[in-house]
This record gives structure tokens, C-alpha cells and sequence, in this order.
């Protein structure tokens, strides 16, 4: 029925991952869930305590007395690390920056992921992430690999920076995002990659809106081929 659809975005930095599968979510009254988040508050947390954070034992201390929460937001839902409200601090250059680390560790892996799949029981869901087709929600009825130029993703990015005040270049944007797909994509526990089953769409030279049609038509199909 309608009530159990899973649906899986996966691809890399910047493309458009979450603003897309917010709208999605939205549209089919889903819970959206952001695993993303889930990786940053443990980086912050770690951050914070000044761990070293290739340290597993140590990061798996933090995700062991750290529950991660959301609760709704507006305009987005807010992120708890423990009693701490992270929303903005879960994105800022720092944990951008060493989240990827955080994410190679596979106890980390391990835990975050069984969360993940608790929150997933409860019904429709809209998950995105670098996993989530292949090691998440493998039987996730609808997968979406979302692609765009490393050029595109940067200025997406920059752009959503200066909305918010934060100078870094174009040229310094370009690299990060470069260093974290291949982080990404080469960590030896479920590495980010396109799932068999998955859908490619590259958004490269399409807007918000035409995304989230094509990911709404995917689902509708599945829905009526159900009857
Ligand atoms: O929004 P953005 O693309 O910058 O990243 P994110 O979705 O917030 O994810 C931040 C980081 O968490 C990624 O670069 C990955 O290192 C890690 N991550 C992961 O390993 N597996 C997931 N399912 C989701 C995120
Ligand atoms: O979650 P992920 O890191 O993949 O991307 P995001 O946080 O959703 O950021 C993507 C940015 O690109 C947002 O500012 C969107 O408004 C913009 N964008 C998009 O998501 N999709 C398009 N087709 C065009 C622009």
C-alpha cells in the first residue's frame, strides 16, 4: 500500500540531495529523513570534545551517549545532538570539512545505520544520503542517484553561502567538494556508489521543481503498478 513506500536518494555533495527529498516527502505527507545530519552531529560532537577523529573506540563513546533527534522547524526541522540544538553548527566549514572521517569509521557505519533503519520502520520515507539504496534501505521500492557537475555543485553551493554571509571561493569550494566525494567514494565500508536498481538523474541543467516532478512521477508509477 501507500502508507510503506521507501524511498532512496543517494549521490554526492551539493546534488540537491536534500532540498529535493524534503520537497518529495512533502508532497506524499512522508517522513524525510537527513542521514547526513546524522554523520554531522556525531563530527561536531567529536569536534567538540577535541577527539581524534580516525580514533573508533573514541567516536563510538560519542554516538553511544549522543541521541540524535529531529523535530520539526521552520523552515527546516531542527537537529539534537544530546540537548544541544546543532542545526547551524552541524554545517559549518569545520564539520563539512572532517565529516567524511567520521563517516569511514565502520562501527560508526554500523550504528547510524541501524538508527536509520528504526526511524524507516515506522512507514513512507524519504531517506537521502551516500548509502542508502545499497546498504540502508536495499529494498527500498524507489532509488535515485542524483548527479551534477563538480562545476554546478559548487555553485550551488556558493551560492546558498552568500545567502547566508560565508565568503569562500568558488576555486576552494570546487576542491572540497572534489576531496569529499573521493573520500566518499573510496572508504572501504559502504562506499558512496549508484545502486543496481537505482535511477540516474543528472541535475546538472535542471531546476528544483523539474527534480522533484520526475522523483514524484517514479513514485506514482510504483503506486499504480501496486493498484
Ligand atoms: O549536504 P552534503 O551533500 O554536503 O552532505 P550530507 O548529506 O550532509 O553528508 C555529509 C557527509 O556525511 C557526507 O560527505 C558523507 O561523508 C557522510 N554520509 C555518509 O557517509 N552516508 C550517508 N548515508 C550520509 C552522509
Ligand atoms: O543535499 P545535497 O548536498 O545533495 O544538496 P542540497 O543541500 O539540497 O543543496 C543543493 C542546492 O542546489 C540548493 O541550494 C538547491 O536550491 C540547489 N539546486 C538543487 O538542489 N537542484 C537543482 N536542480 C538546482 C539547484
Amino acid at each position: 500500500g501507500s502508507s510503506g513506500v521507501q524511498v532512496a536518494i543517494d549521490g554526492p555533495a551539493s546534488a540537491g540531495k536534500s532540498t529535493v527529498a524534503k520537497l518529495v516527502a512533502k508532497h506524499f505527507d512522508y517522513v524525510y529523513l537527513d542521514t547526513g545530519a546524522m554523520y554531522r552531529a556525531i563530527t561536531w560532537a567529536a569536534l567538540r570534545d577535541g577527539l581524534d577523529l580516525n580514533d573508533e573506540a573514541a567516536v563510538m563513546a560519542i554516538v553511544a551517549k549522543t541521541p540524535i533527534r529531529f523535530t520539526p522547524g521552520q523552515p527546516d526541522q531542527l537537529v539534537f545532538a544530546g540537548e544541544t540544538d546543532v542545526t547551524r553548527a552541524i554545517r559549518e566549514e569545520a564539520v563539512t570539512n572532517n565529516v567524511s572521517t567520521v563517516a569511514a569509521l565502520p562501527a560508526v557505519r554500523a550504528a547510524l545505520t541501524e538508527q536509520m533503519q528504526q526511524i524507516a520502520a515506522a512507514g513512507g520515507i524519504v531517506m537521502d544520503g551516500r548509502d542508502i539504496g545499497t546498504t540502508v534501505l536495499p529494498s527500498a521500492q524507489v532509488k535515485i542517484f542524483l548527479e551534477a557537475s563538480v562545476a554546478e555543485r559548487a555553485r550551488r553551493r556558493f551560492k546558498e553561502n552568500q545567502a547566508k554571509g560565508i565568503a569562500v571561493s568558488l576555486a576552494t569550494l570546487e576542491q572540497e567538494i572534489a576531496t569529499r566525494d573521493y573520500k566518499d567514494s573510496h572508504r572501504t565500508s559502504s562506499p558512496l556508489t549508484q545502486a543496481k536498481d537505482a535511477i540516474l538523474l543528472d541535475t546538472t541543467s535542471l531546476t528544483v521543481n523539474q527534480v522533484v516532478d520526475k522523483i514524484v512521477n517514479l513514485v506514482d508509477k510504483y503506486l499504480n503498478r501496486q493498484g
